[in-house]
Parts: C-alpha cells; sequence; structure tokens
C-alpha cells in the first residue's frame, strides 16, 4: 500500500494506526472528524478554488501576485484548483499543500475536459449526433482516462445546458434541443466520466452545468440575461440535471445567467431547494469562474461581501475565481449573517469528493509521469476518436447517391479553407490537444485510397486573417480570393469535388455568439464558383453550432455535417465518404432557415392560429417559411428505411406498449435511429406538438425486417405544472414513430390514468 505523508498526518490527527483503517472508516466519519479539527480559515479555504496562473479559461484575476497564491497553498486557504494540468505539475501543486499546510488536506484538480484531453473526440453536439449513449460513455471514459493520468481529478463536463438558440457559441458543448436526448446522452457522459468506481484511479469526477438555464440567455448573447417560464424550467432546462444527480454526478456548476431576475449563483430554490433536498445530491456545487463576483455587476450585491453572503447562502458551495469566500466568509459568520453550519456542509461535500476519489488514501495517485505517458495517446484511444466520430456525422444531402464515392471515379479535388486544416476539426475547448494534431480531411483522402485515385488539393480562401486566429472579432475574416483561380482550376479537372467548409475552429464557443450564422468571408462565394464548374460537389461542412446553409442546401448534391470531428476527423470522413462507414447521425439541433427564425425547435407548442389560412391571420411569418431547413433527428444513409405495423396497445391505464417494424429498404447495411414521439393533445397547460420519448438504434441488413418495442409509463406521459409538480392528465395521445421528428406515422390512444391533479 502507498503510503502517503497526508495519510501520515491525517492518520495522526484521528488518532487512526495504520492506512487501511482510512479505506475501513465509514465516509462521513471520517469527514465528520477531519471537520471537527479544522479552524473556520481551513474551511473557508476548502472552499477557495484559483487557476493557475500559467492557463486561463477566464478574464484574468484582478488580484494576487504569485507568492500570494503560493502563501495561499502552503497554509490551507486552498481547496482546489484549476488548469494545473499534468503529472509533474499536479504533483508539485500537490506537495506544497499537503507538505506544508497543517491539515494536509489534499487539493482537487479540476479541468475542462470537454471532448477529450488530448486524444479530441467530436465536439459534444456531434457526438449526440450519434444518438448513441454508448458511443458517448466511451468517449467519457477515455477522456477521464487521459486526464486522471494527467493528475487530474475533475472535469467540468458534461454540460447539459438545452439549447434553442445556435447564435450562442455555446450550444457546440451541449447535446442540443432536447430534454430527453439530453437527459440520455448527459447521463452516458456521466457515466463515462465516473465509470463504475470513482476510486479507480482512472475516472475521474463529472461535473453538471450549468445549473441552470444557461443556454436561454437572451437573443443568444453569451452572459446575458435569461426569461425562462417555470413550465420551460421544469419540463426543459432541469430534467437532464435531476437525471444527472440521480446518477451520481459528484459535482455540479452554477450559471453566469441570472433566472427570473436571481442569479443562478444566488438562487435557493434551484441550489438548495431541488438539488440538495429534493434531489438528494450529496455532492458539492462549484460556482462558475467568478460568478460569485459577477453578482455585483449584475446589480444583485452591492459589492463582493454581500455576493459571498448570497452565494454561500444560496447553496454555492465551492468559490471558482471570484475570491468572494476567502476575502469575506470568516467576517461574514462572525457578523451572524452566515451560519458556521452551512460552510460545515459546503466543506464537507468538498471533502466527501475528495474521499470518494481516494485522495486522502493517497494524495499522489493520479500524478505519476510513467502512466501518464503511457496512457495519453494511446493508439486505442484514437481508434476509439475514429469511430465515435464517423458515428457522429450527419448527411443531410445525397442527390443522386453522389456518396459513397464509386468505384469509377478517377479523380477528387479536395478544396476549401478546411480541406487540409489541422487544426479546426480540434475544437474550441480543446483541453490539451496538440495543436496542428488532427488528421485534415486531405490526409485521411489520401490514406484511403493510396494510388487508385488521383487526389488533387487546392486552399481556396481561408477563414481567417492568419491560420488558426483565436476567432474573436469580425475584422478577422479574411476576404482574400487571391486562391479562387487555382482552386477553380483543380475543380475543373476531377470527377469529383469534396469542399469542406464551415467555421473557425474559435468560431463557437464560449463569449463567441454571433447575429449571422452563415458561412463567413468569401466561402460562399468559392462555394458558387466550385459549382459552377462541376456540380459533383460533397460538402463537408466543419462547424459546432446549426448554421444557415439554404444556398448550398439548394443547389449542392451532396452534404455531409461533421461538425468539429476531433483527433481522426480526416480518417472518420473517408470512412463515411468512402463508403466503408454507411452514417447514421441524426441531428440533435434544428438548422433553421433563417436567423430570423430563431428560436426554432421541433418540440413547439400549438398556437391558438396554427394554419395554414388563406389570409394573413394564422401564425407564420410573411417573408420565411414557418419549417427549418433541416428538422431535429434528421439524417440520412447510404440506403433507406421504411417503417410500417405501427401498434400502439394498453398495458394498463398508465402503461403503453408500442411496436414497429422497420425495414431496410434499400441496397446496403445500415443503421437507423428509430425515433418515438408523443404528443399530449389536450392539457391543462398546452404540450409541445412533439415529444421525443424513445429511440433505439438499429443495424439492419439490405432486406432486414427489425420489430422495436417500446414502453410508455406515467414518466413519460406526464409534465410538470408551473409549481414544478409531476401530473398526469387522462386523455388522448398521439405516439409517433419515424426516423426524423417530421416523422408522419401515428396512432391515437386514450388513458383514463390521472396524476397530481
Ligand atoms: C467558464 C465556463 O462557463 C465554464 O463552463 C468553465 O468550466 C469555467 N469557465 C472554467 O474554465
Amino acid at each position: 500500500m502507498r503510503q502517503s505523508f497526508l495519510t501520515v498526518i491525517v492518520l495522526a490527527i484521528l488518532g487512526f494506526s495504520c492506512a487501511s483503517a482510512i479505506k475501513e472508516t465509514d465516509e462521513e466519519q471520517f469527514i465528520s472528524n477531519l471537520l471537527s479539527k479544522m479552524t473556520l480559515e481551513e474551511k473557508i479555504g476548502q472552499l477557495h478554488q484559483i487557476t493557475s496562473q500559467w492557463e486561463m479559461t477566464g478574464p484574468a484575476p484582478a488580484t494576487g501576485s504569485a507568492q500570494y497564491y503560493l502563501e495561499h497553498l502552503k497554509t490551507g486557504k486552498v481547496g482546489s484548483m484549476l488548469n494545473v494540468t499534468g503529472a509533474a505539475a499536479t504533483l508539485k501543486a500537490q506537495k506544497l499543500v499537503v507538505e506544508n499546510s497543517r491539515l494536509g488536506i489534499p487539493l482537487i484538480f479540476g479541468y475542462d475536459v470537454i471532448h477529450g484531453y488530448q486524444t479530441m473526440f467530436p465536439v459534444p453536439l456531434g457526438e449526440a449526433a450519434s444518438w448513441n449513449p454508448e458511443l458517448l460513455k466511451l468517449s467519457a471514459s477515455i477522456a477521464a482516462k487521459e486526464s486522471a493520468a494527467a493528475g487530474l481529478h475533475w472535469t467540468f463536463a458534461p454540460m447539459m445546458d438545452v439549447g434553442r438558440d445556435p447564435r450562442w457559441g455555446r450550444v457546440m458543448e451541449g447535446a442540443g434541443e432536447d430534454p430527453y436526448l439530453a437527459t440520455v446522452l448527459s447521463v452516458a457522459r456521466v457515466e463515462g466520466f465516473q465509470g463504475d468506481d470513482l476510486n479507480n484511479d482512472l475516472t475521474i469526477a463529472a461535473c453538471a452545468k450549468h445549473f441552470a438555464g444557461y443556454a436561454f440567455v437572451e437573443a443568444g448573447r453569451d452572459y446575458n440575461i435569461t426569461t425562462i417560464n417555470d413550465k420551460t424550467l421544469h419540463n426543459v432546462v432541469l430534467p437532464p440535471f435531476k437525471a444527472a444527480a440521480e446518477a451520481g454526478a459528484l459535482t455540479f456548476m452554477n450559471a453566469f445567467n441570472t433566472i427570473q431576475g436571481l442569479p443562478a449563483t444566488a438562487n435557493t430554490y434551484i441550489q438548495r431547494d431541488l438539488l440538495k433536498d429534493k434531489w438528494d445530491f450529496d455532492g458539492f456545487i462549484v460556482s462558475d469562474w467568478n460568478s460569485i463576483g459577477e453578482m455585483v455587476a449584475h446589480g444583485a450585491a452591492e459589492d463582493l461581501k454581500r455576493a459571498a453572503e448570497l452565494a454561500i447562502n444560496a447553496g454555492s458551495d465551492m468559490d471558482m475565481e471570484g475570491n468572494a469566500y476567502i476575502a469575506h466568509l470568516k467576517q461574514l459568520v462572525e457578523d451572524g449573517k452566515v451560519d458556521e453550519k452551512l460552510i460545515d456542509d459546503a466543506v464537507k461535500r468538498v471533502l466527501r469528493a475528495k474521499y470518494r476519489l481516494g485522495l486522502f488514501e493517497d494524495p499522489y495517485r493520479y500524478s505519476d509521469s510513467t502512466r501518464e505517458k503511457s496512457i495519453i495517446n494511446a493508439p486505442e484511444n484514437h481508434e476509439a476518436a475514429r469511430k465515435v466520430a464517423r458515428e457522429s456525422m450527419v448527411l443531410l444531402k445525397n442527390e443522386g447517391s453522389l456518396l459513397p464515392i464509386k468505384s469509377d471515379i478517377k479523380s477528387i479535388a479536395v478544396i476549401g479553407p478546411l480541406a487540409d486544416d489541422k487544426d479546426t476539426p480540434l475544437g474550441n475547448w480543446r483541453a490539451k490537444a496538440i495543436k496542428g494534431s488532427a488528421v485534415s480531411l486531405l490526409e485521411g483522402v489520401k490514406a484511403a485510397v493510396g494510388d487508385q485515385i488521383d487526389i488533387s488539393y487546392a486552399k481556396g480562401c481561408d477563414l481567417t486573417t492568419s491560420a488558426g486566429t483565436f476567432f474573436t472579432e469580425l475584422e478577422f475574416i479574411n476576404n482574400d480570393k487571391s486562391g479562387f483561380a487555382k482552386a477553380i482550376a483543380t475543380a475543373k479537372k476531377a470527377d469529383l469535388v469534396l469542399l469542406a467548409i464551415g467555421e473557425n475552429c474559435h468560431q463557437s464557443g464560449e463569449g463567441r455568439s454571433q447575429t449571422d450564422i452563415s458561412l463567413k468571408g468569401v466561402q460562399m462565394e468559392l462555394f458558387n464558383e466550385i459549382i459552377k464548374v462541376n456540380p459533383n460537389v460533397a460538402v463537408i461542412l466543419m462547424n459546432g453550432r446549426p448554421m444557415i446553409i439554404n444556398e448550398i442546401a439548394e443547389k449542392a448534391p451532396a452534404i455531409l455535417e461533421t461538425w468539429f470531428g476531433g483527433s481522426q476527423t480526416g480518417h472518420a470522413i473517408a470512412d463515411v465518404v468512402f463508403g466503408k462507414y454507411n452514417p447514421s447521425g441524426k441531428l440533435p439541433m434544428t438548422f433553421p432557415r433563417s436567423v430570423g427564425q430563431i428560436p426554432i425547435y421541433y418540440n413547439n407548442m400549438n398556437t391558438g392560429r396554427p394554419g395554414p389560412n388563406e389570409d394573413v391571420f394564422w401564425s407564420h411569418y410573411t417573408d420565411e417559411k414557418n419549417s427549418p431547413l433541416y428538422p431535429f433527428g434528421y439524417g440520412l444513409s447510404y440506403t433507406t428505411f421504411s417503417y410500417g405495423d405501427l401498434k400502439v396497445d394498453k398495458v394498463s391505464e398508465q402503461e403503453v406498449s408500442v411496436e414497429v417494424t422497420v425495414t431496410n429498404t434499400g441496397s446496403l447495411a445500415g443503421e437507423e435511429v428509430a425515433q418515438l414521439y408523443i404528443r399530449d393533445k389536450v392539457a391543462t397547460l398546452v404540450r409541445p406538438l412533439k415529444e421525443l420519448k424513445g429511440f433505439q438504434k438499429v443495424m439492419l441488413e439490405t432486406g432486414a425486417s427489425q420489430k422495436i418495442s417500446f414502453t410508455l409509463t406515467e414518466k413519460d406521459l406526464g409534465y410538470y405544472n408551473n409549481q414544478g409538480k409531476w401530473v398526469v392528465e387522462a386523455g388522448e395521445f398521439d405516439i409517433m414513430v419515424g426516423g426524423s421528428s417530421e416523422t408522419t406515422l401515428k396512432e391515437t390512444i386514450s388513458l383514463s390514468f390521472e396524476k397530481g391533479i
């Protein structure tokens, strides 16, 4: 057994005689004993989280020299650090704390491991398009393994904000617009990060964020206020979080936004009443980066001291980069503004997390440089990244079966600003990915064809004024067309063009809200020039959010949405375009026709004037259709599927069985995501026109049929009322099954069960 210095100290304090006693000791008893030895300053220290100064994922801290932080670490005034990475660095920081502070309570190291640590997987919105929870679990488990090997204990993921506004650059980090899909996939991610045993030193703690409502920032402008009604809060925003708590997510992160005027950080109702009391969550809540301090700017607190008081009383346990708790909590307790019992509760939560991660057994167990080298970037991690990436891709259009590329194609032109880009596929939240380490599309295509097909390449244009520019403002957009001539000539000579266009890697992400989500710069001009000289264009989109691509959808025969696909992007795209993998992705978020339609999402309510009518007095636009360009749940395959024999039967008045037969009617084997939607036709609070309540991904050989069964229970048939109470109302329900949210295959059933009314 590894026996650490810390173990010795803690054992000495607690009066145990051997390290194994710690393992055997009841968790709560251990924590309470330790807490009883702590001074108020030491307790507050556990609630203080600081960033390393050499990497920052938020605005630079206003105060604090390196010396200041060093002193805080040595004297037990810091409980956690973020942005310290690598076995050596974490070991160094941990030693500083463990060997110098009075109680030697280890730090917990957190980091934004959003879609991989160094082996990058597709951005979360892309992974969500796979509709395959097992795959997300796999990618999270590999991200956890690499992070744990780099000394980390905790990721600030998954983001489970249900997002309906693609102007908000952070939709890239979530699972899309639907609460059911987001719930299933977020839970899979939590399970992937945490594994079956948090004490296993190849798993890390997950963090359900941002609690709550952050994706509803008005007009898609990051950090803006939100206006969320109670019905939306309970039925759309909160369900994935509740499921994460039930799945054992060890931590939660609150949010920058206000909800109904109250900052999430000061929100007692969601943090204490719901999460900690009703949902029984026994982990801790970390603030978002200075979200405590930002309450002053919001106008919710007159100064940092008051902000600290509001936050701790509302249940925010750990202060990330706000310096509010460390500066003011002691005084607030002495002034009688904060009950020390609340601080004790917060500290216990933090200690509990450290205990479960095994840090009291050995604070250095994650920081092993030899292990780090063998795990990070291991070949099997990259194999998995390729598998996940190709399954995340969504075939949006494939007229005349341009894809998969036919055997008589002799020459391919790989064109576009992203065609040989080895960096963009890594996305924005790229943790420790090595710059330029992705397999580019051009590399992937070349590797796939060998000498058999002639491959030519032309960039055509750039997206930004210097390659890889940290995309922040429009002024960086590159409008230079001097590369067009070569691109046009290259396209002209080839049998087929793969045109890679989309977004700069930093165009989607935190702080990257946009009012215009069409393709920037001269990309559309390039597209139009290329298609003029060669109609056989397959557009390869690389982006982090739904985009406005009407013209491309109209003119290009084939479009493949590849998102930011991670380290193995080029190989994964090649697998799809050459037919080694038959695409199976389905959109987790609606693609609008215009920004003016936003927010546009499939599970909207009917209005009193749904139309269409002859006159103008119905709910519509006079200059745009109501329908999206591509709906939620949509995605093509190289084969075709039909749905039939829908059977909907009552098992009881509160349980319904649904059966449907899916048939592969095309000439290739392929996977299909069968989606089950319901509509509660009449209810006290009007219900959505469609709500996803189940899905199954099935593999079917050509000509094969499979019967798929679903069961709907009262958990699927009800909804939360405005008081957050679950109600089920009797009446008729439409049950719909198909390959996208626009399915029309339907049966109606009448149920008499009622609950909560
Ligand atoms: C701010 C972001 O909102 C949050 O998601 C992230 O985890 C923290 N910064 C830490 O980097």
